[in-house]
């Protein structure tokens, strides 16, 4: 490669060359490809490069099979060592599979004024892939994963399932911009997909309106004309329009149309839409949840939340408008009316009107959680304001009635014992949700909280099953900061059972006296006051964002007082005779041996990753640890992959994080750990870094997709099933990011500022909660800083709240270069064994030595962050 680039012609007089490094493949199921998360133009582009500096000031022309495209993308990309690339729209135009298009360039000038000769260059569409056998298993739980977390918010008129034998009218650029996951980390690299129109396709019952489908070519939102409207109604009388939307890491979506509300060419083709047809259902190909008040609006017969569903997304979806699955799918979140109806949208940095910043920015924000814990449905209940659907929503093509039988409370367990009957004529699953109310003593509570769910198996028609929930009291908690407890107080506790958060009160128990669950140490507080909403005085109280958003010249943030002190323990000794990796791999229990005979060179090296491929070098993966020479360390890279394994190779591609939650189905969020766990072990990487279980604190938060629910107990629940699975197979998970890891925008210099509560009952709760169902090999930490101090150096975070309160005894680690903005001492110092991605050389290594010297660093500390670590290697290389 570095043969290849030195043969590139770049003297002052050479014309400009444009060039690629492989054949010109465009992979048309990669909607927004790899480097959109760094430029959102480059979204369907396929990536030319340039071997000179370009002068941006020259239009050139570029067609495809003679045809003009309009809007490419010419500049030069940092991240490519400032290279010009020519980005070219072809979302629409390369449609087919293997087929050859002539890319025609020309006009194009270099800053030494040279015009480029005129290219033609070969454009290839992606080969389809045929499933292959021997991943027939995985694939069948991507697929029912999928058709799990597929979400039906209305279905009016009985318009779905769709009857045999209908021609389906898609309509919208979605058919072509189809999306299937997140940008950044929680990208899937699939061995193949299908798209709706390819399952359209797949199928003998169902046919495609092709005609359609080549108009949306267009890849805009237009409506077709009239002629094509008459023949595709003569076909159907139902339309089925797609809205989709891009999200994920490196930036926050906004308000702006076309985000978060529609943009004026969707209105304008819903209406017509519904004006044309006598049925019209909108399918939701959106990463967070958007504005959905046009469907009341037009009067839209069917909503469906696709989310971003993976590889087989289009299949399922098929599976579900046809009725040959009953969809079970339910809300994570709750999806309100209108942006500004959640109080968390007055503190979050929207960049409809201002600039998009983005995760490098070097802005200093503050980001003050004024809503505390009400967030999602714990606001809208307790406040009684209505949403477009409540948390845990979802309908189904039969009907449930779900029947509390008993509530019994012994003073250890709520007991309820509940009965799920299936009502109608079809087969299908429910979601039976318990909330608790707890009475307002001393503190104030929210209107209910969910304590417990399940999922129950396929019940056929007229089938009835008895679901039985034991709740700990220890989850019947609120947490008071005057005596640092977990309490439950004393008073009426109402139990709400349903399929919702607007599940209906069906019962009570009665504490007698306040009863402290768990005493513990006041951590992380607030160095500031935050007036947080309360429902005592709402008016007052109301979050009004004036302290969040960018602070002009601020430099650093203020951390909060750290009220203990954690002395680093380290009991290893040196050994007379030196042990090897190999001894300790036999006998781990003389890990700290193993440890105590190393210099603080070797175990500085340790600490530090040996740098990132990021999918453009080696296999891609996001980093390694360094083999320090003579200590016959095993190869231990490790890999992004919330939804598969986010390396270059082909892998399995299941739904987002959001997708997956919206299943509610815990042994399901197991088997999508183990199949991602079981193909990260056959390409050799032994630690996948996920689940990432951040808070739905705001849906416009970039990375919401990758992310779980708003709700902690149900996030936790099913990142810890997710983790548990992923460890069965042998390899080793991450819960990420800690904590508070709620926007995009200038994250690596955005500090959230939140009370004690809130992180304890919502933000940390999540981690809590999962970390109950199944202890992870390992932790990442955020790039924010939480009440002024940085999660990645928070010993009071990481000593406290996760090691000493929480018991957590593997590793942590920094999220990817938080030592732009965090001092690696004070990283090392605070617990956090892994620097990423590090590098090579002795860059950050030195600092680690230098600040063992100087005393910043205890050497006990290093030793026992290298012994969770080696420890961590141990059980899964
Ligand atoms: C992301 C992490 C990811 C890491 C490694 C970071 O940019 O925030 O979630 O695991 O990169 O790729």
């Amino acid at each position: 490669m570095k043969d290849f680039f030195a043969s590139l012609p770049t003297g002052k007089n050479d014309k400009p060359l444009l060039f690629a490094t492989g054949p010109l493949v465009y992979d048309f199921h990669d909607i927004d490809g790899l480097y959109f998360m760094l430029d959102r133009r480059l979204s369907g582009c396929l990536i030319l490069m340039w071997a000179k500096q370009m002068d941006d000031s020259v239009k050139g022309k570029v067609t495809l099979d003679g045809k003009p495209i309009e809007g490419y993308v010419l500049e030069s990309m940092e991240l490519m060592g400032n290279m010009w690339i020519l980005g070219v729209p072809l979302r629409g135009l390369v449609t087919e599979y293997a087929k050859n298009y002539t890319l025609h360039v020309e006009g194009f000038r270099d800053t030494d004024g040279n015009e480029m000769n005129p290219q033609d260059l070969t454009v290839t569409g992606i080969d389809r892939e045929e499933p292959k056998a021997e991943y027939a298993g995985h694939e069948a739980i991507a697929l029912q994963t999928a058709q799990e977390g597929i979400v039906l918010l209305k279905n009016q008129n009985d318009v779905l399932p769709l009857k045999r034998n209908t021609t389906l009218n898609l309509f919208g650029k979605g058919v072509h911009e189809f999306r299937i996951g997140a940008v950044g980390a929680g990208k899937i690299n699939p061995r193949y997909s299908t798209n709706l129109a390819e399952a359209v396709h797949d199928r003998t019952d169902y046919t495609l309106n092709e005609e359609l489908s080549v108009f949306y070519g267009c890849d805009k939102d237009l409506i077709p004309p009239e002629d094509m409207l008459e023949r595709a109604k003569e076909k159907s009388d139902i339309a089925v329009m797609l809205i989709t939307r891009a999200a994920g890491e490196n930036m926050d979506c906004s308000t702006a149309k076309g985000e978060f509300y529609l943009d004026d060419e969707e209105d304008v083709l819903i209406r017509k839409l519904t004006d044309t047809f006598s049925k019209t259902v909108v399918i939701l190909n959106v990463g967070y949840p958007i504005n959905v008040t046009f469907a009341e609006k037009y009067k839209v017969d069917g909503l469906i939340y696709l989310g971003y569903a993976g590889m087989l997304a289009g299949p399922a979806l098929m599976d579900i408008l046809s009725g040959d699955v009953n969809p079970s799918g339910k809300l994570p979140d709750t999806w309100a009316q209108d942006y500004f109806d959640i109080p968390a949208a007055q503190n979050f940095y929207d960049c409809a009107d201002k600039p998009r910043l983005d995760a490098e920015c070097e802005l200093f924000a503050d980001t003050v959680y004024e809503e505390d814990i009400y967030v999602g449905y714990r606001y809208f209940t307790t406040f009684h304001k209505k949403p477009a659907f409540p948390f845990g929503f979802g309908l189904s093509y039969t009907t449930f009635v779900i029947e509390p039988e008993s509530f019994c409370y012994d003073g250890e367990n709520l007991t309820c014992v509940v009965h799920v009957k299936n009502m109608g004529n079809l087969p299908g699953k429910e979601v039976v949700q318990v909330y608790i109310g707890k009475p307002d003593k001393t503190l104030e509570k929210p209107e209910r909280e969910l304590v417990a769910f399940e999922k129950t198996k396929e019940l056929t028609a007229g089938e009835e099953k008895e679901l039985t929930f034991v709740i700990p009291k220890k989850h019947l908690t609120s947490y008071r900061g005057e005596d640092a407890s977990y309490i439950l107080e004393s008073g009426n506790y109402r139990i709400f059972i349903g399929n919702s958060s607007e599940a209906p009160n069906c019962g009570e128990f009665y504490v007698a006296a306040e009863e402290v669950i768990k005493k513990v140490t006041n951590l992380m507080i607030p160095g500031r006051e935050i007036e947080t909403l309360s429902k005592r005085n709402p008016e007052k109280t109301y979050p009004k964002g004036k302290d969040s958003g960018v602070v002009e010249g601020k430099t650093t943030f203020q951390p909060y007082q750290e009220r203990k002190k954690y002395p680093a323990v380290f009991h290893g000794e040196k050994p007379i005779q030196p042990l090897t990796y190999e001894d300790i791999k036999k006998n781990p229990e003389n890990v700290d041996v193993f440890v105590a005979q190393l210099s603080v060179q070797e175990l500085a090296r340790i600490s530090v990753c040996a740098s990132a491929g990021w999918g453009m070098e080696g296999i891609g993966e996001a980093g390694k640890v360094f083999q320090a020479e003579g200590l016959n360390l095993p190869d231990f890279p490790v890999s992004d992959g919330n939804s598969g394994v986010n390396l270059n190779m082909k892998n399995i591609g299941m739904p987002s994080g959001v997708t997956i939650c919206a299943t509610f189905n815990k042994e399901l969020s197991a088997k999508v750990g183990k199949v991602i766990g079981e193909e990260a072990k056959a390409f050799g990487v032994p630690m996948i870094l996920a689940p990432a279980l951040n808070i739905h604190r705001n849906p416009l938060n970039g990375r919401q997709p990758e992310y779980f629910s708003e709700d902690p107990y149900l996030a936790g629940v099913m990142a810890g099933e997710y983790s548990k699975g992923m460890e069965s197979a042998g390899t080793a998970s991450c819960m990420k990011h800690l904590m508070a890891n709620n926007c995009e925008s200038t994250r690596k210099r955005n500090q959230s500022i939140i009370s004690e509560r809130a992180i304890r009952e919502i933000y940390f709760k999540a981690f809590e909660i999962a970390m109950e169902v199944h202890m992870p090999a390992s932790f990442m930490t955020a790039y924010n800083a939480v009440n002024g101090r940085p999660t990645a150096a928070d010993p009071e975070l990481l000593c406290g709240l996760l090691r000493e309160e929480n018991r957590f005894d593997g590793f942590i680690m920094t999220d990817w270069t938080s030592y732009d903005t965090v001092d690696v001492a004070e990283m090392v110092q605070a617990g956090n064994c892994w620097i990423t991605p590090g590098s090579k050389d002795d860059t950050y290594t030195s600092q680690i030595v230098d600040g063992v010297e100087d005393g910043r660093i205890e050497l006990a500390r290093l030793q026992s962050n290298v012994a969770y670590m080696i420890r961590t290697m141990i059980r899964f290389a």
